[in-house]
């Protein structure tokens, strides 16, 4: 018996204490004797730092130390170059954080930074990917632990041998995670213990990074993000703000807060990579596929390999018995990429999706059509069924809601005084996975409950979810159920990333609470006292079976673009998705809206324009990097279909976070081709892309 929490929809449990300003976020515990830091960043792009020059900064009064690799307390070398902060005089990418400055006052902290004088000896450098690079090469892997390449039949044999064939490459540029809140850490030593409260998407992975760095035990550092202000990935593991508060807290021995700027958000903490991808499809006059090859280039850094998988999106999505797939890297001097909201399968989707819809009309077949054609009976790759596969479902259920049946699929038939009408359909998938967790259940004196888990709530509403879990497995109302998390101190649950959380965490709340109850079964006598439970589902979730396991979605799009000016307005979205069970409407809905606003961004704005000259991406602030406001934001619908999968966990849900934004750039591509005739294949849809490649009046 359950008590109906999960599948209600609940506002955030927080909602009060953000609305009002009394959630507190990294930067805004009150700490006594408290100072602040202020970072600098690499004014060259490749080299070596000759001379510090810090007097002018220390002769400002409140600037208490000016820390950089002369002088900065000795970290240990650990698995990520990228957090050796301070340490080294060398320069691997302009804007790399190279001194930072402590001061008793924020505005001191940041004059002082300005005034500090760096000399640098500079090298020849190379920041841009091109096709070309002469240093491409084949990783060993992609991103999480995919293989680089992979090849079934004879694509080129399948490619050449079909009637019907698409050759076509599409470019996307480097993206920037923008949450509100920076990342930011405020950290205070206390008896060679580091107590840090830090805004990222996981405490147990940064406590791991900084007791590795300060060579510390676990225990001796404490993480707290009981708020986070976003993440969207970029906060997915220790990040420099961290590092640099906890050095220059243990230089100038009293807590130090630091947070980035919104310029330092653009390099230091990693980025989308750039793509350049080569799509060739063939199928037979009826659309059936024949030959799928999708070849992706992208970067990574001379720091460490970051290898996205931009093409293994398309391993599982459609059938075809001659299949290609290959990813080539080239490391640049520029910082390295990192996760952004569904690393890998949101380029990879733009791209085939796109390209799927160009065959859709080499091919005179309805894309949605073309899609259910090619919906696949078992994984193309593994041969194996999959645990539950929605997405043709989602393609009617979309097509129903959206109204696409009587769509003309000629380009440029409709329009509405000055604006062409146009619409656009693309598939969307993300992975299933599950990381193991532990948690503890707790049944207090006063019949009230507590759960303890150390998962991280970054605006999704995991902590609501969690809630809602806990009390359906307590049989219990919610209201009895208290859940704290944020906090290393708790039973470990890994980061917030992946679209694992809430299928992460309510496996182990699930279990804690079951263990609880059996406890209180087996001990009735014991109600006065408190009784605990605590699990972890390694065990359970290593021996998991392995069928191939997505969510998936349908996205549909309507645009209007102005036939004399180019603009291009979304005026309507709507997804359909096959999620499994969703936990809470509210925050589900909430979570697939931001993911498909994301889309629409990535289709329409966001571009990190970088300059080789200067080695550097010259738009790094909200002015000039442009991002989806509201009011580009018209009609935005997002629904799911009913999808009960045993395979999965416990909960039975296949997380939300990432499958919103996958496609959603290609169903609006699709339709300002529609609307326009003009097929623009390198992001950002911008007007004046639109009208040179051909005048649109
Ligand atoms: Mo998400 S990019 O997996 O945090």
């Amino acid at each position: 018996m359950s008590t109906g929490a999960v599948g209600r929809a609940y506002p955030r449990l927080e909602g009060p204490e953000k609305v009002t300003g009394a959630a507190r976020y990294a930067v805004e515990y009150p700490v006594d004797d408290v100072t602040y830091g202020w970072a600098v960043p690499a004014a060259v792009v490749r080299g070596r730092i000759t001379r510090v020059d810090a007097a002018p900064a220390l002769a400002l009064p409140g600037v208490l130390a000016v820390l950089h690799h002369g002088n900065a307390p000795r970290l240990a070398p650990g698995p990520e170059p990228d957090l050796w902060l301070l340490q080294e005089p060398a320069v691997r990418y302009r804007g790399q954080l190279i001194a930072v400055v402590v001061a008793t006052s924020l505005e001191a902290a940041r004059e002082g930074a300005r005034l500090v004088r760096i000399d640098y000896d500079a090298g020849p450098h190379s920041t841009v990917l091109t096709a070309d690079h002469p240093g491409l090469y084949r990783p060993d892997q992609v991103n999480p632990s995919y293989p680089a390449d992979t090849a079934e039949g004879d694509f080129d044999a399948g490619y050449a041998a079909s009637p019907v064939r698409v050759d076509v490459t599409y470019r996307t540029p480097a993206y920037h995670n923008n949450p509100m809140e920076p990342h930011a850490t405020t950290a205070q030593w206390r008896d060679g213990r580091l107590l840090v409260h830090d805004s990222n998407q996981g405490a147990a992975p940064v406590q791991a990074a900084l007791a590795e760095l300060f060579e510390l035990p676990r225990e001796a550092v404490r993480v707290i993000a009981e708020h986070v202000g976003g993440g969207f990935g970029g906060k997915g593991y220790a990040k420099a703000a961290v590092v640099l508060a906890a050095l220059a807290a243990r230089q100038v021995q009293r807590p130090v807060r630091l947070a980035l700027t919104r310029q330092q958000l653009f390099g230091p903490v990693g980025y989308r990579t750039p793509t350049i991808q080569r799509v060739r499809l063939a199928a037979d006059t009826d659309g059936r596929l024949t030959a799928i090859c999708h070849d992706a280039i992208s970067q990574t850094s001379t720091m460490r390999e970051f290898a996205e998988q931009t093409a293994v999106y398309t391993r599982s999505m459609y059938a075809a018995p001659h299949r290609r797939t290959t990813h080539r890297l080239v490391r640049l001097d520029v910082p390295t990429p990192f996760w952004m909201r569904a690393p890998g399968e949101c380029p990879g989707a733009y791209a085939l999706e796109s390209a799927m819809d160009e065959l859709a009309i080499a091919a005179g077949v309805d894309p949605v059509e073309l899609r259910v054609r090619n919906d696949p009976a078992v994984d193309p790759e593994q041969r194996q069924p999959f645990s539950s596969r929605n997405l043709v479902a989602c393609l009617r259920e979309g097509a129903r809601r959206f109204g696409w049946t009587d769509r003309d699929p000629t380009p440029r038939s409709r329009h509405e005084g000055r604006w062409l009408i146009g619409t656009g359909v693309a598939g969307s998938s993300y992975p299933v996975r599950a990381r193991a967790a532990a948690a503890t259940a707790t049944a207090r004196r006063d019949g009230g409950f507590l759960v303890r888990i150390d998962a991280t709530d970054i605006g999704t509403g995991a902590r609501t979810a969690l809630w809602q879990v806990a009390a359906d497995a307590l049989e219990v109302p919610p209201e009895r159920v208290e859940l704290r998390l944020g906090d290393s101190d708790l039973p470990p649950a890994g980061v917030a990333g992946g679209s694992m959380g809430t299928a992460s965490w309510s496996w182990a709340v699930i279990r804690a609470c079951e263990a609880l109850r059996r406890k209180l079964r087996d001990a009735p006598g014991a109600a006065d006292e408190e009784v605990t439970a605590e699990v972890s589902t390694a065990d359970e979730v290593r021996a998991q079976r392995t069928l191939p396991r997505y969510a998936y979605g349908a996205q549909f799009a309507e645009v209007r673009v102005d036939a004399d000016t180019g603009e291009v307005r979304v005026s309507r979205l709507l997804g359909v998705f096959a999620a499994g069970r969703v936990v809470n409407p509210t925050t589900a809905r909430s979570q697939l809206i931001g993911g498909m606003t994301m889309g629409l961004s990535m289709a329409l704005h966001e571009e990190g324009v970088l300059d080789e000259r200067y080695g550097d991406w010259v738009n790094h602030d909200l002015a000039t990097y442009h991002i989806t406001g509201c009011a580009d934001v018209e009609r935005i619908e997002a629904y799911w279909v009913d999808e009960s999968d045993a395979e999965l966990n416990p909960a039975g849900v296949k997380g939300i976070g990432e499958i919103g934004i996958v496609g959603t750039a290609a169903a609006i591509a699709n339709a300002v081709h529609h609307a326009t005739g003009v097929r623009v294949r390198d992001l950002p849809i911008r007007l004046d892309k639109l009208i040179a490649l051909s005048p649109l009046a």
